[in-house]
């Protein structure tokens, strides 16, 4: 079986710093795959380069068995791969209905548009109470639900999310957590990057520990949940 996503001995450079440094892995249908590791480990830039938002110096990503790497992001995202920028992102003038409306531009189905809004509201339903106002007045939790349900208006296959839990309320990162073993239950393909290792390992299918632009130690959620070292460094115990 071929895998959704295959990425191969990538790099990835600013100038001449390389954040990305040679990594490898790969994402199963169906699966829930995070990388997990401190700030700096190169994460948002191995999300960034799937995206085609970098270009790497190095390596392939194959995703539904054909090279991205190279391809335009918009390309990308109409092949089916979707990502939650870190930070949320979203557009805080503009109504919560509008900011879901930007994650379907690349689509013309307008009743098929309209359908995923209203499966956006079911998944989130506070989206849903609050869709003619301004996105800024939501709360962060609020808003990365926001940023998450505009990903899922391209219809992906994959959900790429950058560190959804920052800065939320430990209730709010539970709320997150769930809806993503919530996606997962309905068939999405996920590839979470965390720093809330403990929350992340506790879902994952299959994990990687990022170290300075390299992968440092793989296995499943379990495994490394249980593994001294990544306890030592990731979940504060000594
Ligand atoms: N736009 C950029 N220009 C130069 N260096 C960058 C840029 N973005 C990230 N970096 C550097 O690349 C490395 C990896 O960063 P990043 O991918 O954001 O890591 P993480 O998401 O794991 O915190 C860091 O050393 C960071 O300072
Ligand atoms: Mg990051």
């Amino acid at each position: 079986m071929t895998a959704l996503l295959e990425v191969q001995d990538l790099r990835v450079a600013y100038g001449k710093i390389e954040a990305v440094k040679g990594i490898s892995f790969s994402i199963e249908e169906g699966q829930v795959v995070t990388l997990i590791g401190t700030n700096g480990a190169g994460k948002t830039t191995t999300l960034r380069t799937i995206s085609g938002l970098h270009q790497p110096t190095a390596g392939s990503i194959l995703f539904k068995g054909e090279r991205i790497d190279g391809k335009p992001a918009h390309e990308i995202v109409r092949m089916g791969l979707a990502h939650s920028p870190e930070g949320r992102r979203i557009f805080a003038r503009m109504t919560i209905e509008e900011n879901l409306l930007l994650g379907a531009f690349l689509r013309r189905d307008t009743p098929g548009i309209q359908a995923d809004v209203e499966r956006a509201y079911e998944l989130f339903p506070i989206l849903g109470e609050r869709r003619k106002q301004a996105a800024g007045t939501l709360s962060g939790g609020e808003q990365q639900m926001l940023a998450m349900g505009r990903a899922l208006m391209s219809q992906p296959k994959l959900l790429m999310l950058d560190e959804p839990s920052m800065g939320l309320s430990p209730i709010m990162m539970q709320k997150i957590m769930s809806t993503i073993t919530e996606l997962r239950a309905q068939g999405m393909t996920i590839l979470l990057v965390e720093q809330n290792a403990q929350a992340a390992l506790s879902l994952a299918d299959q994990g990687h520990v990022m170290e300075v632009g390299r992968i440092s130690l793989s296995g499943t959620g379990a495994d490394l949940l249980h593994d001294e070292s990544v306890r030592k460094a990731y979940l504060g115990e000594d």
